[in-house]
């Protein structure tokens, strides 16, 4: 048996895509019709906060729709966490939970969470299913605070960088799945990834912005070319 390998995912929207969740950039640029900027930056929050409640309590709610499921992908990559335990470092842009609906434990949601709440004082996050707006106060302090979508809006910090620069930095396969290289930091991972020398793959629907930097791209719907490759990697340390 070979020895388990370091492995990095990087998931964006496209690994959702098949569960009934819209991509960001597939429909003209607009995310469930609205433009990103009139939802997702802080200048759109202080401008049209209504507006902004309304777009992530949408969004929250549309996770419940008995509809939207894991697929074959969110699926797959479980599995490798089954196999590979704490040398699989699995890294989502995505906001939704479809992964941890899928069985993975340990997800770094660097843009945040759908079903998490912070605090617009303390920054403290909670978990929450349900709709919320301005007339919605945090309790953590002594004064309360409205509380924000727990989501990374454009010009905001991604979350958890220390953890995944420390991984990448380990990593002996980096794999993107279906996101388009077109929002960094997320875009330039795989840069960080092959400057530590790991072997970089992209399986994506069609070729990302950052597809040069890859050393494999393998093109196709998630819930087909994850699992085929989810395999061939649990199999190379199974084999022999
Ligand atoms: N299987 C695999 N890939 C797919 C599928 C599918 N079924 N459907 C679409 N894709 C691919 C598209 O080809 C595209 O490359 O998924 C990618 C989706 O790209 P984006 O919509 O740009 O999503 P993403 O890369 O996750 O966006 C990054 O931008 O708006 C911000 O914060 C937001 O996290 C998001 C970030």
């Amino acid at each position: 048996m070979y020895a388990k390998p370091n492995v990095v995912v990087l998931t964006g929207a496209g690994v959702s895509a098949e569960s009934g969740l819209k991509t960001f950039r597939d429909n003209n640029g607009l995310w469930e019709q609205h433009k990103v900027e009139e939802v997702a930056t802080p200048q759109a929050f202080s401008a049209n906060p209504a507006l902004v409640y309304r777009f992530y309590n949408d969004r929250r709610a549309q996770l419940a729709d008995g509809a939207i499921k894991p697929n074959a992908a969110h699926l797959a990559l479980a599995q490798l966490e089954k196999a590979l335990g704490e040398q699989l470092t699995l890294i989502t842009q995505n906001v939704d939970n479809l992964h941890e609906r899928a069985g993975s434990t340990r997800v770094l949601h660097m843009h945040g969470e759908l079903l998490s709440s912070r605090c617009t004082g303390s920054g403290h996050r909670q978990v929450c299913t349900v709709a919320f707006d301005r007339k919605t106060r945090c309790q953590c302090c002594a004064e309360p605070r409205p509380l924000r979508p727990d989501i990374v809006w454009f010009g905001e910090t991604p979350l958890h960088m220390d953890t995944i620069i420390m991984a990448l930095s380990r990593a002996d396969i980096f794999i993107a799945i279906g996101t388009s290289g077109d929002v960094y930091p997320a875009a330039g991972f795989v840069q960080l990834a092959s400057e530590s020398g790991a072997k970089t793959v992209e399986l994506n629907l069609a070729a990302g912005t950052n597809q040069r930097y890859f050393d494999e791209a393998i093109e196709g719907p998630a819930s087909e070319v994850v699992p085929a490759y989810v395999h061939q990697i649990i199999t190379a340390f199974n084999d022999k």
